[in-house]
């Protein structure tokens, strides 16, 4: 299996790999607009021609950027993809210049294993709670934030 840049051809499947989760309230939703917009920075895991992980990369100021909508078919988790994905956002980050990736996420275990800490959401700029407001938590927020320095060795 093999991540690839998404293009339009992937739009119908990211949609609705992603609402597998959002139905559940485990990821944001995202529209198929908000997909089409950010194209250019989403990348999909493909076994033969079939979709089955998803992650997007938003850079949010000079040093800061957030993985979204990370998203692992069912049948598919637990080999690697979500790792191999997280590996390729943190490789693009440091490429872009970002100093520094944090996740809003149910997921602790799993970021802990990909290198990540816990931080308090307060220390964070407000420039990530932007898509907040479209979320049906809005007000009673209950994800873990967690971030990785890209610089440190
Ligand atoms: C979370 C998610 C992206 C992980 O992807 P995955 O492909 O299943 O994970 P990987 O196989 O790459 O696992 C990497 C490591 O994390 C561990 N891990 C994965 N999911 C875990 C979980 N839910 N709890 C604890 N550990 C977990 C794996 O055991 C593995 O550890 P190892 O290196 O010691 O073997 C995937 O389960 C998913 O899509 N979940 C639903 C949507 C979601 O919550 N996305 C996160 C939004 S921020």
């Amino acid at each position: 299996m093999k991540i690839f840049n998404a293009t339009t051809a992937d739009v119908a499947s990211i949609y609705q790999l992603i609402k597998v989760y959002a139905d559940k309230q485990i990821v944001l939703p995202r529209s198929l607009l908000s997909i089409y917009q950010h194209l250019q920075c989403m990348y999909v895991v493909k076994d033969k021609d079939k979709v089955v992980g998803v992650a997007g990369l938003h850079v949010l100021g000079e040093d800061l950027a957030e993985v979204r909508s990370l998203v692992i078919e069912p049948e598919y988790q637990h080999k690697g993809i979500g790792r191999m994905l997280l590996n390729h956002i943190i490789t693009e980050s440091s490429r872009l210049g970002v100093d520094r990736l944090i996740s809003l996420t149910y997921q602790v275990d799993f970021f802990m294993k990909c290198g990540f800490d816990i931080v308090k959401k307060e220390t964070l700029s407000e420039k990530v709670w932007i898509d907040c407001m479209n979320c049906p938590k809005f007000n009673q927020c209950d994800e873990v934030a967690m971030i990785k320095s890209l610089t440190e060795k």
